[in-house]
C-alpha cells in the first residue's frame, strides 16, 4: 500500500538505547519479550505506580535529538481526520480501545493520554515501519497504557466482546477487504460499543477533477472519461459507509461531516506535492491514455495554472465525515 512508501526505516538497536534511557529516567518498568503476535519484540508494560503517574511535574528536555524527529511526525493530511474523531469520540476511564490501522499511532496516543492510565489502547497495523515507530515515540513519551500489534486487524486474538470503543482514522473502510474488517471489530466490540471512523467523501479535490474532466475533453481523450468518473465515485458516501457498518451488524448513530480546504499556489505546486504523489498521483497517472500521460498531465499543469490565475490560488475542496456506530446491545455500562 503507497502509505508504506513513507515510512522512516528505523534502526531497531539505537531504538531500544534511546527508550531504555528514557524511561529510566522517567522511573518507568519496562519489560522487553519476545512477542508471539508481532514477529519481533514487543513490550509488556508494567501499570505504573503512583509516583510515576506524576512524571508530568518533570520538565521535558526538548534539546535531545529525538524530540526534535519526532515533533512534528503527524501528516497534516491525518490530522484534519483526527482532530475530527478527537472532537466526536467518547472518552471515559476505564475504557478498552482498539485503533484499527493505526499507522504512526499518533490518535492511540492521544486517546491513551486524553482517557487516563487506566484505560488501555491496542494499536494495530501490519505496517511494521510505522509501527516501529509508533514504539518509539512510546517510549520516548513515557506512556504506559498502549499495546502495538503488527498485525492485520482480521488476524487479532483478541477475546470477543471485550472492547469498548474502536477507532480508525483514514482506516478500515479503505482496507482491501472493509466487510472482514468490521465483523472482526463486531466480534471484539462489546454489547453496546461505539466504533468511530474518519474518511474522506465523494466531492473530494472537485476543483481538480473538474479541471481533469476538461482537460481529458481538450484533449480529445473522451473514452477516458468514464474511467475519471469511476475512479471519483470510488471515494466514500455517507450511505456506502453506512451499509458497510450495518452490513457487519453495527448501528450508524451519527455522521459529523466537515470541510477543508487544501490551499497551493498553482498546478505544479500540487502536483509535486509529497503528499499529494504518495496518495493520488499514481491513481490519477492511470485514468490519461496509456503512453499519453506526460502530455496528459502537462495539459492539465497548464489548465490548473489558469485556475489558480484567475482566483489567486488552487484551493481544492475535501469533504471528511467522522462516522458514529455502535454495537447493539446493553449500554448499561456506557455512560454518555
Ligand atoms: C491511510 S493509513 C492511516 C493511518 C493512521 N490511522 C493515520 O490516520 O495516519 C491506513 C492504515 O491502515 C493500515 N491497514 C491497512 N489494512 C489493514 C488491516 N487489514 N488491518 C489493520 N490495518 C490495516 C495501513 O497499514 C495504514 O497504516
Amino acid at each position: 500500500m503507497p502509505w508504506e512508501t513513507f515510512a522512516l526505516n528505523l534502526q531497531k538497536a539505537k531504538t531500544e538505547r534511546v527508550a531504555c534511557q528514557w524511561n529510566c529516567r522517567a522511573g518507568i518498568l519496562v519489560s522487553v519479550s519476545k512477542g508471539a503476535h508481532t514477529g519481533g519484540a514487543s513490550k509488556r508494560f508494567v501499570k505504573s505506580t503512583p509516583q510515576s503517574r506524576m512524571n508530568y511535574l518533570q520538565p521535558i528536555d526538548y534539546q535531545t535529538p529525538e524530540f526534535g524527529e519526532l515533533y512534528d511526525e503527524l501528516p497534516l493530511w491525518s490530522a484534519h481526520f483526527g482532530l475530527s474523531m478527537l472532537q466526536h469520540v467518547e472518552m471515559r476511564p476505564g475504557m478498552s480501545i482498539l485503533d484499527v490501522g493505526a499507522g504512526t499511532g499518533f490518535l492511540s496516543i492521544e486517546l491513551a493520554q486524553r482517557c487516563g492510565p487506566d484505560s488501555r489502547v491496542i494499536a494495530v497495523d501490519p505496517w511494521t515501519h510505522a509501527t516501529a515507530r509508533l514504539r518509539r515515540k512510546i517510549q520516548q513519551l513515557g506512556v504506559t497504557n498502549i499495546e502495538v500489534r503488527d498485525q492485520d486487524i482480521t488476524a487479532v486474538d483478541l477475546p470477543d466482546n471485550s472492547i469498548d470503543l474502536i477507532v480508525s482514522n483514514l482506516g478500515i473502510n479503505n482496507f482491501d477487504n472493509p466487510l472482514a474488517a468490521l465483523n472482526t471489530c463486531f466480534r471484539l466490540a462489546k454489547p453496546g460499543a461505539s466504533l468511530f471512523l474518519t474518511t474522506n467523501l465523494q466531492g473530494h479535490l472537485a476543483e481538480f477533477y473538474d479541471a481533469y474532466r476538461d482537460t481529458l475533453i481538450e484533449l480529445g481523450h473522451h473514452s477516458c472519461l468514464e474511467h475519471l468518473d469511476r475512479h471519483i465515485q470510488h471515494r466514500a458516501a455517507i450511505p456506502s459507509v453506512t451499509s458497510q457498518l450495518e452490513a457487519a451488524g453495527f448501528i450508524v448513530y451519527s455522521a459529523y461531516e466537515s470541510t477543508f480546504h487544501e490551499r497551493f499556489v498553482d498546478g505544479t505546486a500540487l502536483l509535486n506535492h509529497h503528499f499529494i504523489r504518495l496518495a493520488f498521483m499514481q491513481d490519477w497517472r492511470s485514468v490519461a491514455p496509456a503512453g499519453q500521460e506526460q502530455a496528459t498531465f502537462t495539459a492539465l499543469e497548464r489548465r490548473l495554472k489558469s485556475v489558480a490565475q484567475a482566483q489567486g490560488e488552487l484551493s481544492l475542496t475535501v469533504p471528511a465525515a467522522c462516522i458514529h456506530a455502535r454495537k447493539p446491545g446493553s449500554l448499561m455500562e456506557i455512560s454518555s
